[in-house]
């Protein structure tokens, strides 16, 4: 290694159902690549508690190999094939730097149709980062761990349900959990936090939002919002104006914390939005 500095980052990978030896195979010819360009050394570990569930260890030689990778189109081609039969959940201890503009871990939600973004793409063009080398496209967020619904399948309500075990909710005993889902297939998670000016309160929805924007994700499928109801809770106007603005035409699903209990389009739930196509 040519840094002193311990440099590991760790993805929570779940593997399709019926693809781990093609899962398997792909990791060998990935650990093979990062020792021939001398990135670092790439180990995958089976999750013994959870089938199908891996972890994705990489140590890299130092930050600027670990860049160096990301950017590569053979590392981005084998991840590619990866995105197609696995998810990623999350990636910690990674190293952070600005680089070229990646599409590292895109997959086939990432095809999203035009108006899905619309919100984000305008607000790209007019006060967007300056350069594309300003983003990132590697996830290194810190968060939740996702469940699995069916094989393969991502619990988002099941991360929301989780997600509102954190809520503050003092003034209201109104707790709300949200689960965001990144076109990468990474989950980001929010809860309804609120103040004793009760202005100040903010909703699940838009923690969850504004914590993927910090972290970098910019394109967003869908979102879970649950809470302890007979009858689904719908975002707040509010917070439909942000999910729009950054997250276009999402799917939103409601659940209580038994069962869910509806799935929305956000056009359906905002028409006539108003937004940056109107400045
Ligand atoms: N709240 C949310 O977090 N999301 C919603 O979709 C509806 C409302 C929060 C705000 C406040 O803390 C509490 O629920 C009661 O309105």
């Amino acid at each position: 290694m040519a840094s002193s500095d311990v440099r590991l980052s760790v993805a929570l990978v779940d593997v399709a159902e019926g693809r781990e030896v093609e899962f398997l195979a792909l990791a060998t010819r990935f650990e093979a690549l990062l020792l021939r360009k001398e990135y670092g050394r790439a180990e995958m570990i089976r999750d013994e508690a959870v089938p199908l569930r891996f972890y994705a260890v990489r140590h890299w030689a130092d930050a600027a190999a670990a860049e160096r990778c990301h950017a590569d189109p053979d590392v981005q081609a084998l991840t590619a094939a990866f995105a197609k039969i696995a998810r990623v959940t999350h990636v910690v201890n990674g190293v952070r730097r600005p680089g070229p503009p990646q599409r590292f871990l895109e997959n086939r939600r990432a095809s999203l149709e035009s108006d899905r973004r619309s919100g984000f793409d305008r607000r790209a063009k007019n006060v967007g980062p300056k350069s594309g080398g300003e983003r990132r496209a590697r996830d290194r967020r810190l968060g939740p761990r996702r469940v699995r619904e069916g094989a393969g399948d991502l619990d988002l309500v099941g991360a929301a349900r989780r997600a509102r075990e954190h809520a503050d909710a003092a003034y209201s005993h109104f707790k709300v959990g949200a689960a965001l889902e990144t076109a990468d297939g990474t989950v980001v998670t929010g809860c309804n936090i609120e103040n004793a000016t009760y202005g100040l309160t903010i909703c699940a929805e838009r923690v969850a939002i504004f914590k993927a924007l910090s972290e970098g994700h910019r394109a967003f499928t869908r979102i879970a919002i649950v809470a302890d109801t007979e009858a689904p809770t719908p975002p707040c106007g509010a917070c439909r104006q942000i999910l729009w603005e950054f997250g276009g035409n999402l799917e939103i699903l409601l659940a209580n914390l038994r069962e869910k209990r509806g799935t929305h389009r956000l056009k359906d739930l905002l028409p006539l939005p108003f937004d940056a196509r109107l400045l």
